[in-house]
Order: C-alpha cells, then structure tokens, then sequence
C-alpha cells in the first residue's frame, strides 16, 4: 500500500457510550496489519500533564466555572499538540485523536452555554485553529445512549444519566457539522463490522490520494 508520508490527523466524535473507542480500537487493528505508521490519542489528555488536567477538568466535585474548564481544556491541549501530535505527524504517521477541539464547541461551548462561537474563536486565536483533516462524527438516538449508559459505570461528570443533556450534546454536533466537509457521519445504530468498513475505506482513501 502506498502512504502518504505528510502524517494524517484524524478525530473521533460523538456523544457518550456511541462507541468511537471500540471504532478506533478496530482501526489500530487495520492499520497495524497493513504496517501503516500511527498513533492513537486521546483528550483531555494525551501527555502527562494533559492526563492530570483531564483529572481535574472531569472531577464531579471540581468547583470551576465554564471559562476556568475551558481554559484548562485549551492548556492540556496545546501541550498535547506540541508534544504529542505535530512530533508524530512530522514523522508522518496518521494521528488518532479519541475527541478534540470539537468536544469544547459541543460540550463547553454549546451545552455549558460558554457559546460555541466565542469558543471557536478562541480556539483560532490560541491554537492557531489546529484542527483534524477529517472527523468521524458519531450519531446515537438519546435513547440508546441512555441504555448503553444504563449498562455501564458512570465514572465522570459528563456520564449523566440524563436526557435532556444528551439531546443538547447531539445537537451541539449537528449544528458545529453543519455543512462542514471535515465530518464523515458515522450511524451507530450500524453493526461494528459496518462501521469498521466505512472508517477503513474513508482511510484508504485519504491514504491514497
Ligand atoms: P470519554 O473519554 O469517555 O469520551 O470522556 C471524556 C468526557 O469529556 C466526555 O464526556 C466529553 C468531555 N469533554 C469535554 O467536555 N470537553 C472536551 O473538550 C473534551 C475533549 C471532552
């Protein structure tokens, strides 16, 4: 297989429990079989201090308003970018991120109310608008978020068990991918192996072009 050696950063999206980390997991699994050069992230997180920020930034009982979590956000992102992302990308491999900046504009700009602009911008003003080339967006009806969280351990603030969050999380991410040719829709209603199709094919084709 021929591959593109300028390095590919690629995001992972969507609400809780859509099944993004199995997705990239299956990914890790292709890639790796074909000796494709990648690496896989997350965030908050990604480096030691992003780790311990995303600690704080997810405590339930962190006392911290909006700005204060969007600007611990936009720290340990930075800090992941510097150190993590743009090294490998020189290096050319493809760049995994499980969420990044479009998780603020969703989830701090728009649920928590901050404004998805005013976050948007401040992240063209304080990371330059580094942004993924390309965003599998995961979509889930509210009601199976809600089932599949059911069956897990609620362990971070953003787990709730609630309805009306989960539904303002979606739209959040249908209004920030709105005509936006950065965003591959991913159903996830579909079966594991259908969703590791389109995410393999829409990688082959970035690979090769
Ligand atoms: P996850 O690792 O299970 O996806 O959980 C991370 C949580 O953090 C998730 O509920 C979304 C939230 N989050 C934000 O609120 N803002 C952000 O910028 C990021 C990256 C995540």
């Amino acid at each position: 297989m021929k591959f593109n050696s300028n390095g590919l950063f690629i995001s992972f999206e969507g609400p809780e429990a859509s099944g993004k980390s199995t997705q990239i997991k299956l990914l890790a699994y292709f890639l790796k079989k074909n000796k494709i050069p990648f690496l896989i992230t997350r965030e908050p997180g990604g480096t030691k201090i992003a780790e311990k920020l995303r600690r704080i930034i997810l405590d339930k009982k962190a006392n911290i308003t909006a700005t204060e979590e969007i600007l611990l956000l936009m720290s340990a992102r930075m800090n992941h970018i510097n150190n993590i992302i743009k090294p490998a990308l020189k290096e050319g491999k493809i760049v995994i991120s499980d969420r990044f900046a479009d998780s603020t504009f969703v989830y701090q700009g728009h649920v928590n109310k901050y404004g998805m602009k005013k976050t948007i911008d401040l992240h063209r003003i304080l990371l330059n608008n580094f942004l993924p080339i390309k965003t599998f967006l995961f979509i889930l009806p509210v009601n199976q978020i809600i089932k599949r969280l059911k069956k897990r351990n609620v362990t971070n603030k953003y787990d709730k068990i609630d309805t009306s969050f989960h539904k303002n999380v979606i739209n959040g991410y249908m209004k920030l991918s709105k005509n936006k040719r950065r965003f591959i829709f991913i159903d996830a209603l579909n079966s594991t192996n259908e969703i590791n199709d389109k995410i393999v094919k829409s990688i082959n084709n970035l690979i090769l072009k």
